[in-house]
């Protein structure tokens, strides 16, 4: 009897017992060496100040203190900026943001390091912050130069259009709120060399910029992450600096240190999603056709360059969306502000791109009088003609069409819209409203360098199998998917592969966990590694059963080689008594790609995954609360590797991004410090509110035209932006109202009151 195939199952997620029960082992968790020592980081109370003194005797004095190290203290370079070097790990006299960290306090125990840091007396001159994005862009304080991207004539064809908007938006940013904050411990090794264990979806960079700040190279460092307690993009380069700190102190000290940030200075000292402002004009037809568009994009990047760039540069991209953009300006400023620097989060700027077109579209749609969706299909990429992207990639693989008409279908868009419609005249304190949004999204890092991977896979003689790579694990399945992909390799049951954690000493230069392309270029390494290793086995078996090689096949736990059959273990004991190598590496590197990042063209994306979303909402007129009351969801994620995980992704994904767009509110004072840095004041989406009615798909029979890890398409980020849905949703229910006001987003109660028109009486 032939097994069930481990490609496509629905395998639950190899640590979800361990998850449950708590017994998942976190960094916190790890057993602590007995000399370890807690840090605390003292963090600026300024946005931006020269430091004209720090009196930190009391600080030493404190009960428990065993060291306290400012910028002076660290003997290589004080940077943890990946990218551009413009990111002190302790400030050097010069704070520009509020909660940046100035020194660290190593105590014996967290509450004794805690409590010294307040006793620090700083002298401070203030110097002028800037805290606005409208306000940078008006002195051109920017973290890198503006960028453009151009096709046709969009000045041309706006004036001849026969209808014109212009207006502007503004859209939030996000705290990553992953469960477990960030943390890292470093223990000081023989001769110089440091063992990290960090949280972090990029072990590799961590293990660099650790080495550049003790002075040493990434020989002398090697960093471990089994798992994160999720991470949605908040550990990509930020979790640099919290390892740095740690191991800059344990170098200071000789002993083991351990940094584990609580919430608030979590929130307050690391960086988030970009909030942008967003100008646009557009010129349109009759039936919303646009023929004409210009954005103009300004975000906050904070006070230094972190991925800014890419995150930019990615907005750029995704502010056609679904959308032909015949005639289109792109002007992206990436402002400077006295503000953390915001950074990596699910999605990576796509989503604040596809808000900019979709609120045009929403717009052209109240203007006209038509129905949104009418709009959306009227500017769709078409297949064979309007299918080149603003960037000069062609869209090759749209299924978008068939995916709205199926799920405009099974989610009786039509007959709903009526149905609102006839419920919003009746008036009332309540309105409904309904929207259907598309999702299109570029997979591949942009920078394409960073589209490969590697992976090291050893057999053991009693037929067990070690698997590493590069990637790293933060809750979304990956290793899960990978084991999948080297037991399909070896024919072998999954509960034979034993995942191990990411170690840079295993798998050197990885690129960060990222981009959503963690199974697509992991999956494929470790699937080299795996090929070598069987086809080594193969000729083994097929010389010693006579038979060809192509003859020998791996299947159930069993080689079968003509009419030999036995068991796998057997096979690789036997193996290796004759002296074959059971250890293999693997690499792979993304084709087809390649980018231009001076004229911002070409391919950047190996493919674009799909997806659409039909959220409808209640709104209370008088309160400005709103519910999700049905949200019906159609995914593409190729053919999917493990329908289970990925299902699991898109119903998260969609959450996370209702919860940016809606209750998640970031809010600073005049001075520039957060006030929104702890549960209490911030709001992301509980389970009570997930959509009463919840209806989720996976697109059927939809293998991926390129030649991914068998055809299967990333589904990480994609699903975020299916949340745009909930967004619009409330728009119509406020159009359902009667009011035309902008309304901007996250749709808190105050802004949904706002946009009614509530207050101005
Ligand atoms: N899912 C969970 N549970 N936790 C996370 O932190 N991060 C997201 C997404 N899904 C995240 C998640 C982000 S930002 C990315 S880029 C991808 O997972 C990264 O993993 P992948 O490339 O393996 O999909
Ligand atoms: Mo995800 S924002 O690419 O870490």
């Amino acid at each position: 009897m032939a097994a069930e195939p481990v490609i496509g199952a629905a395998i639950a997620h190899d640590s979800a017992r361990l998850h449950v029960s708590g017994r998942a082992t976190y960094t916190d968790d790890i057993v602590e060496p007995q000399d370890i020592l807690h840090l605390a980081v003292g963090m600026s109370e300024r946005a931006h100040a020269r430091v004209r003194s720090m009196d930190l005797s009391a600080v030493r004095a404190a009960p428990g203190v065993v060291a306290v190290v400012t910028a002076e203290d660290i003997v290589g370079e004080n940077n943890c900026g990946a990218v551009v070097a413009d990111d002190p790990i302790l400030a050097p006299g010069l704070v520009e943001y509020a909660g940046q960290a100035m020194f660290v306090i190593a105590a014996s125990s967290i509450r004794a390091a805690r409590r010294a840091a307040r006793l620090a007396i700083i002298d401070y001159e203030d110097l002028e912050p800037v805290l606005d994005i409208r306000d940078a862009v008006r002195r051109g304080s920017f973290v890198m130069p503006s960028k453009t991207i151009v096709r046709g004539d969009s000045r041309a064809a706006i004036g001849a259009a026969r209808h014109r908007l212009a207006g502007s938006v503004a859209l939030g940013g996000q705290d990553h709120f992953y469960l477990e904050g960030q943390v890292a411990m470093a223990l000081p090794r023989e001769d110089g060399g440091m063992f990290v264990y960090s949280s972090t979806q990029h072990p590799g960079e961590v293990q660099e910029l650790v080495a550049r700040a003790l002075g040493r190279t990434s020989k002398d460092v090697v960093v471990e992450c089994r798992r994160m307690g999720g991470a949605f993009g908040g550990k990509e380069s930020q979790a640099a600096l919290i390892a740095c700190i740690a191991a800059v102190v344990a170098n200071h000290t000789g002993r083991s240190c351990k940094l584990r940030l609580d919430r608030d200075d979590d929130m307050k000292m690391t960086g988030k999603r970009h909030d942008f402002v967003i100008d646009y004009e557009v010129g349109f037809d009759d039936d919303g056709l646009i023929r004409g568009i210009e954005f103009t994009f300004a975000s906050r990047c904070g006070m230094s360059t972190d991925l800014s760039g890419a995150i930019n540069d990615r907005a750029m991209f995704h502010c056609d969306n679904a959308y032909f953009l015949e005639n289109v300006t792109i002007v992206s400023h990436r402002c400077k502000t006295n503000t953390v620097s915001n950074t990596a989060f699910r999605g990576f700027g796509g989503p604040q791109g596809m808000f900019a077109i979709e609120s045009v579209i929403d717009e052209i749609a109240r203007y006209l009088g038509i129905d949104p969706l009418d709009v959306r299909y009227r500017n769709f990429y078409q297949v064979g003609e309007r299918d080149t992207t603003q960037y000069g990639q062609m869209v090759e693989d749209n299924v978008l069409h068939d995916m709205i008409d199926d799920l405009a279908g099974s989610s009786s868009y039509r007959e709903r819209v009526a149905e609102i419609r006839a419920f919003n005249a009746k008036g009332g304190t309540l309105r409904r409203g309904i929207a259907c949004t598309p999702v299109k999204f570029g997979i591949s890092f942009t920078a394409t360098h960073l589209n490969q991977a590697g992976a090291l896979v050893h057999v053991y003689k009693d037929g067990s199998v070690q698997l590493n790579h590069g990637g790293t694990e933060m809750g979304q399945g990956l290793y899960t998917k990978v084991a999948q992909v080297v037991a399909a390799e070896f024919g072998i049951d999954i509960g034979r592969v034993r995942i191990t954690a990411a170690d840079t000493s295993k798998v050197p230069n990885a690129s960060a966990t990222a981009a959503s392309s963690g199974s697509d270029i992991n999956g494929k390494a470790a699937q080299a590694a795996a090929r070598r290793i069987r086809n080594r086995l193969a000729a083994f078996a097929a010389d010693r059963y006579g038979v060809p090689e192509d003859a020998v096949r791996f299947e159930n736990d069993e080689i079968i080689a003509g009419t030999e059959r036995l068991p796998f273990g057997e096979l690789v004991h036997a193996a290796w008594l004759a002296r074959v190598s059971l250890s293999a590496t693997g690499f792979y590197r993304t084709p087809k790609i390649s980018y231009d990042r001076e004229t911002m063209s070409g391919r950047p994306f190996f493919y674009f995954a799909y997806g659409a979303a039909v959220s409808e909402v209640i709104i209370d007129t008088l309160t400005g609360e709103s519910r999700i009351t049905r949200v019906d969801i159609l995914h593409d994620c190729g053919e999917s590797l493990n329908p289970a995980i990925d299902l699991g992704q898109v119903e998260g994904g969609f959450v996370q991004g209702a919860g940016w767009l809606t209750s998640e509110e970031l809010w600073w004072n005049d001075a520039g410090e957060l006030g929104t840095h702890a549960p209490s004041t911030y709001k992301i989406p509980t389970s009570s509110d997930l959509p009463v009615d919840f209806r989720v798909r996976l697109l059927a029979s939809s293998p991926n035209r390129e030649e991914t890890i068998y055809r299967s398409k990333a589904v990480g980020e994609p699903p975020l932006m299916l949340g745009l849905s909930v967004f619009f949703a409330i728009r119509d229910a406020i159009a359902g109202s009667g009011s035309v006001a902008a309304l901007d987003a996250p749709a808190t109660p105050e802004s949904i009151l706002r946009a009614l028109g509530a207050g101005d009486d």
